[in-house]
């Protein structure tokens, strides 16, 4: 019997579906850098699922995750509460993100990507850009960390797909706008795959530079057994230890995406049975 190691200190419910965890897991809360994941098991017989490292603090020992209800681990995720404890954590994993001072830079979050660019507006303000932010959300509640990327933006523009907060519409109309008015040296997209998809579309119009971070199944997390293979520029590349942040005009985006989608009816099957 493994003794659980990884002891959750926080928990916050941000939405429906939406949480917050604080986790004591002061190994990998020394390392982790922006662009960051790690992959946990819940329990002996449990998926292995990667999950960004949101945020990170070294003196306190402790990791930010932040998730969303999908499946049958995440389902299970969220009935842990304070005190209790995950068996596996493994990170942190994959290439950090490029932090430097590129001038102004644009990072866009979609849904619960938000979680995942947090750390890299935090970087990228820190490393002295002047950092435009757009989150972008179904409705106002599912618009998380807000105040948070505050903190770090210069701009923060919210949209949301019901006109509940901020300007009614996609984050690729709040893209466009701020591109047109301003010169923008380097963007971000992450979010669901079609959001990134079409963001890449949009900043490429511009020829502006973009960066998207892929999230496949994952295994191992350290390139051994190909689950989460994508296609980078004509290359197989794997997202655990490759990416997972690639440039968004070189993902083979309809492989990537009819790949995300294989295992739905299984997924689906699956979180049916626990939820019995
Ligand atoms: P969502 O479906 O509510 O979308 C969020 C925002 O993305 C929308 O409000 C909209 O502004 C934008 N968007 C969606 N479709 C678009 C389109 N066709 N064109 C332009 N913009 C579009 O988001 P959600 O329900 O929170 O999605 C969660 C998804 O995000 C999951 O599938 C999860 O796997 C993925 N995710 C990815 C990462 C990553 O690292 N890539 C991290 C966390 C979550
Ligand atoms: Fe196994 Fe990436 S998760 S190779």
């Amino acid at each position: 019997m493994v003794r659980p190691m990884y002891k959750i200190t926080k928990r916050t419910q941000l939405s429906q579906n939406e949480y917050d965890f604080l986790i004591e897991a002061p190994r990998i809360a020394t390392k982790a850098q922006p662009g960051q994941f790690i992959i946990l098991r819940i329990n002996d017989s449990g998926e292995r699922i990667p999950l960004t490292i949101a945020e990170s603090s070294a003196t306190k020992g402790t990791i930010r995750l932040v998730f969303q209800v999908i499946g049958k681990t995440t389902a299970e995720l969220a009935q842990l509460n304070v005190g209790e404890f995950i068996l596996d954590l493994t990170g942190p994993l994959g290439m950090p993100t490029e932090i430097k001072d590129y001038g102004t830079v644009l990072i866009v979050g979609g849904g619960v990507g938000i979680a995942a660019i947090f750390p890299i507006v935090k970087g990228l303000k820190n490393a002295g850009n002047r950092v435009i932010t757009i989150l972008g959300a179904k409705t106002a509640e599912l618009v998380i960390l807000a105040k948070e990327c505050q903190e770090y933006s210069d701009e923060l523009i919210i949209t949301t797909d019901d006109g509940s907060l901020g300007m009614k519409g996609l984050v690729t109309e709040a893209m466009e706008q701020v591109i047109a008015r301003e010169p923008i040296n380097y963007s971000w997209a992450i979010g669901p795959s079609i959001m990134m998809k079409f963001c890449t579309e949009t900043a490429s119009n511009y020829d502006l530079p973009i960066n998207v971070s892929l999230n496949p199944i994952m295994i191992d997390g350290t390139g051994m057994c190909g689950g989460c293979r994508v296609t980078i520029d004509g290359n197989i590349k794997f997202a655990c230890v490759d990416g997972p942040e690639f440039k968004g005009t070189q993902v083979n985006w309809d492989e990537f995406i009819s790949r995300m989608k294989q295992y739905t009816d299984e997924e689906d099957a699956c979180l049916a049975d626990y939820q019995k």
